[in-house]
């Protein structure tokens, strides 16, 4: 078992060392837009070598050199001009800082520690380093839109948050009353500054809200990487007091009234043509005492009478049914 063990951790040694020296273990480091980032060498010096036996040099994907130490002495003859002033190495732990980082400088970064000596330079140690740089949206920001004198219960709003990187996923709104909550989603709009890289993004959307409740509105944009979300501050849309009786409401029973009623009289005095046209005896007390008679029954020949409406034009009902209104008038038909 112990043997095995040795073996195996032997095997695993050589493993690493191969990948170090190759260069294929590479290192993952983060930093944020125009702070710090760290790139690492990780060397242990296991022969306590002093740095006036070493030539140390970082350099950047595309071989520009960030920083080179040269027997103890900084070298900036060797350094890229955008790299000038921007660094720092760390002797304590091998790692160079690289300040005031960009979009632009994500990427992949090698570090080379070589030994001088009487015969020339012999390399030593190598890493690679992987360097993602973030920067943190702002807060999302509702913006309601005050127009809403058409339908107060449409809501119509932006929401916007600045200065991030990376892209987001989406952005959205959540409706949350104290007995539910729905998601809205919008198209979301970005823009991305030429120079800095960063993106602004924002959404614009309109949606109805219940009046009777209270409401509270958030906006969430959600990040890439980590499906990290970062909410709005919630937006408060307090219930409307109710309204006793809304005028609407109260017209059109009016109106519905009235037109019973005319259709009642109208029917009413068409019925009553109809049977004076067949008894052909005028007499103005009988004519009188029909009128009562069916005025009691008006409300159910009001259906039977609807169904014969066609036959005359509302026109001509009206005015008899004006000319019906007149107890005397009556009788000249
Ligand atoms: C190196 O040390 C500095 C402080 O001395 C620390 O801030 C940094 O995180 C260290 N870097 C690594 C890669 O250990
Ligand atoms: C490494 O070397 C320095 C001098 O170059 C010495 O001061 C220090 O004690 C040594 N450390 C170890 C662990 O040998
Ligand atoms: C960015 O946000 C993260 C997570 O919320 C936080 O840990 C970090 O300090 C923020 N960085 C900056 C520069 O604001
Ligand atoms: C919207 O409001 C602005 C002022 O806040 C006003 O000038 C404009 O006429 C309004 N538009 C509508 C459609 O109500
Ligand atoms: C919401 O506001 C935007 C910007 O003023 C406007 O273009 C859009 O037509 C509005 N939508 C509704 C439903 O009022
Ligand atoms: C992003 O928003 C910031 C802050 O509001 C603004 O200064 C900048 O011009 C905007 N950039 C783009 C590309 O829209
Ligand atoms: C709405 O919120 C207000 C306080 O902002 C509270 O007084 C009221 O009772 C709430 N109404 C409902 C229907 O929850």
């Amino acid at each position: 078992m112990g043997d095995c063990d040795s073996t195996m951790g032997l095997g695993t040694t050589v493993v690493v060392m191969a990948l170090l020296l190759s260069g294929a273990a590479s290192l993952k480091s983060q930093a944020f837009f125009s702070e710090t980032g760290d790139l690492p060498c990780h060397f242990s010096n296991p022969q306590n070598l002093s740095l006036d036996d070493l030539v140390i040099f970082w350099q950047d994907q595309n071989k520009l050199v960030l920083y080179e130490l040269y027997r103890g002495q900084e070298k900036p003859h060797n350094v890229h001009s955008k790299y000038i002033g921007r660094t720092s190495f760390d002797q304590d732990n091998w790692t160079l800082r690289l300040h005031n980082v960009q979009i632009k400088d994500k990427g992949s970064y090698q570090c080379f520690i070589h030994y001088k000596g009487p015969q020339g330079l012999i390399p030593i140690h190598q890493m690679s380093s992987d360097l993602s740089v973030l920067a943190n949206f702002s807060q999302p920001e509702i913006n309601l839109i005050a127009n809403q004198t058409e339908n107060p219960n449409i809501i119509n709003l932006t929401c916007s948050s600045t200065q991030g990187y990376p892209e987001p996923q989406r952005m959205y709104i959540r409706l949350e009353t104290n007995n539910s909550a729905t998601e809205h989603e919008a198209v979301m709009k970005k823009s991305q500054n030429n120079h800095t890289e960063l993106y602004n993004v924002s959404i614009s959307m309109s949606f109805s809200i219940p009046p009777e409740t209270n409401v509270t509105i958030f906006c969430i944009l959600q990040l890439n990487p980590m499906k990290t979300l970062l909410f709005s501050s919630p937006y408060n849309i307090d219930a409307k007091p109710p309204v006793p009786s809304p005028p609407v409401p109260d017209h059109i029973l009016w109106i519905a009234a009235l037109l019973v009623t005319l259709v009642v009289v109208c029917g009413m005095v068409f019925f009553l043509t109809l049977k004076k046209r067949k008894k052909k005896q005028p007499g103005p007390s009988n004519e009188c005492e029909t009128i009562k008679v069916e005025g009691k029954e008006s409300e159910q020949t009001e259906k039977s009478v609807e169904l014969q409406e066609p036959e005359r034009s509302d026109e001509a009902q009206c005015d008899i049914s004006k000319t019906a209104s007149g107890d005397k008038r009556a009788t000249h038909f």
